[in-house]
């Protein structure tokens, strides 16, 4: 089989090399991809977001499945276009279509999903420009931190926290005015939730799925959860308190409500669904859907798959994921992300990355990093994770952190306290 995926980071490295290991792959396409894929398949040239140049290239090198790592492209519909292609129908995509994306793609349409389907969420009020007003009274009647939501995909920066009232009430105008250009013209106002974080994972076919290995990821730049958001810094699975009753608790409140709602709603869905968790007094809440893997959560959730995934992500395309069972790996995976200095604020490229033949006992997934001849160098603000396998948690630190030590670029930065809350 050969298969294509899309996208060019870590995520896609963690993809690229837990495919790599099926006895089903004939050959691997990554595109654009980066210098981690370029040593697992080809790397093509080409951005996810040209539809036409996917076709191409998927016509071209007779490919049999594409993966689509980031939301973009599936909120844009390339889905929809496979199908509505008569060269390209019958080649399954592993990602929604774009009426299943909006899950991700639109705040306001997953809060009223899981309003209408019972599924556990913070209260929440949706604003627009003609009840800007009423939003900021509104905004009176709660109680603070206030939590602002842009309704569409703003690249990780549309949620904002504010504690003082007439902050709040401001950032709502200018984020109806355009802040984050057409994706605040909505605004989601939500109640704050309080508690600890997860990230839950399933794949599925729309009726059946499987339930990947959950994982904690570290969002901001400074040690303790402190200072600006980022893509996510590290991450750890599986997750202490993510036992046997919350889980259950997970996956009949939040899971299977949100796959039945999707029938109920006619909403095909082939893929991920990523389930942005919060765990308030042993209870789990929805903070956010997303309709992709996580980054870096894919590069501790994929190496404790055993299950063949070229086996799973057929199934998925078949629709028969329902006699599938999962087989999983008890050692805990962590990762800690290198990033380059001054990320998320601005940052340099094309430093020369070393010691990367000298890593032992770990993986090194390439998150932002480009080929130069036989010269690996930086190409974005996360640049390698750094994953490892231990018999817990303490273990599989040591060697991710051994390895982010060998491995280094000008510059180079890390959070030396991943899982420090676990
Ligand atoms: P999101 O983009 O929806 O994941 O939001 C970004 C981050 O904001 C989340 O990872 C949470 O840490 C925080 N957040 C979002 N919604 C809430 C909420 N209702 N209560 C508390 N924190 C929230
Ligand atoms: N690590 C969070 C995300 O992938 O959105």
């Amino acid at each position: 089989m050969n298969i294509l995926i899309l996208g060019s980071g870590g995520r896609e490295h963690a993809l690229a090399w837990k495919i790599a290991q099926s006895k089903k792959l004939t050959r691997l396409f990554i595109a654009p991809g980066n210098a981690g894929t370029a040593a697992l398949g080809t790397n093509l040239d080409l951005p996810a977001e040209d539809f036409e140049a996917v076709k191409q290239a998927v016509l071209e090198n007779h490919i049999h499945m594409v993966i689509v790592g980031p939301e973009a492209p599936l909120v844009e519909g390339i889905h929809d276009f496979f199908l509505d292609n008569d060269d390209l129908k019958e080649i399954p995509v592993i990602g929604p279509t774009k009426a299943g994306a909006r899950l991700e793609g639109s705040k306001d349409f997953a809060k009223l999903f899981m309003l209408k389907f019972n599924i556990p969420t913070a209260d929440f009020r949706t604003f627009l420009d003609y009840t800007m007003h009423e939003g900021q009274k509104y905004l009176a009647t709660i109680q603070p931190p206030y939590v602002l939501k842009a309704d569409g995909l703003a690249a990780g920066k549309g949620v904002l926290i504010l504690h003082d009232l007439e902050e709040a009430q401001q950032e709502l105008e200018n984020m109806i005015s355009g802040k984050f250009g057409a994706a605040s013209k909505k605004v989601v106002v939500e109640e704050f939730l309080s508690g600890v974080e997860l990230s839950v994972f399933v794949l599925t076919d729309g009726k059946g799925y499987v339930v990947l290995p959950e994982a904690k990821d570290y969002k901001r730049i400074g040690e303790g959860d402190t200072g600006l958001n980022t893509g996510g810094m590290g991450a750890v699975s599986p997750v202490p308190f993510a036992d046997k009753t919350f889980m259950e608790k997970v996956e009949k409140r939040i899971i299977q409500p949100t796959i039945e709602g999707l029938i109920s709603e006619g909403i095909p869905y082939r893929g991920f669904i990523f389930f942005g968790l919060i765990n308030v007094k042993g209870d789990p809440y929805v903070i956010e859907y997303n309709v992709r893997m996580g980054d870096p959560e894919a590069e501790v959730v994929l190496p404790r798959i055993k299950s063949d995934f070229v086996d799973l992500l057929t199934a998925t395309a078949e629709g028969t994921l329902k006699e599938v069972t999962l087989e999983i790996d008890p050692q805990t995976v962590t990762t800690v992300m290198l990033v380059s200095g001054g990320y998320p604020g601005s940052y340099e490229k094309n430093k020369h990355i070393s010691g990367l033949e000298k890593v032992d006992d770990s993986i090194a997934f390439h998150a932002g990093t480009r080929l130069a001849g036989k010269e690996v160098l930086t190409n974005g603000g996360r640049v390698i994770a750094v994953s490892a396998y231990g018999e817990n948690m303490r273990d599989a630190l040591s060697k991710s952190y051994k390895n982010a030590e060998i491995i280094d670029f000008e510059k180079k930065n890390y959070r030396k306290d991943i899982g420090f809350d676990l």
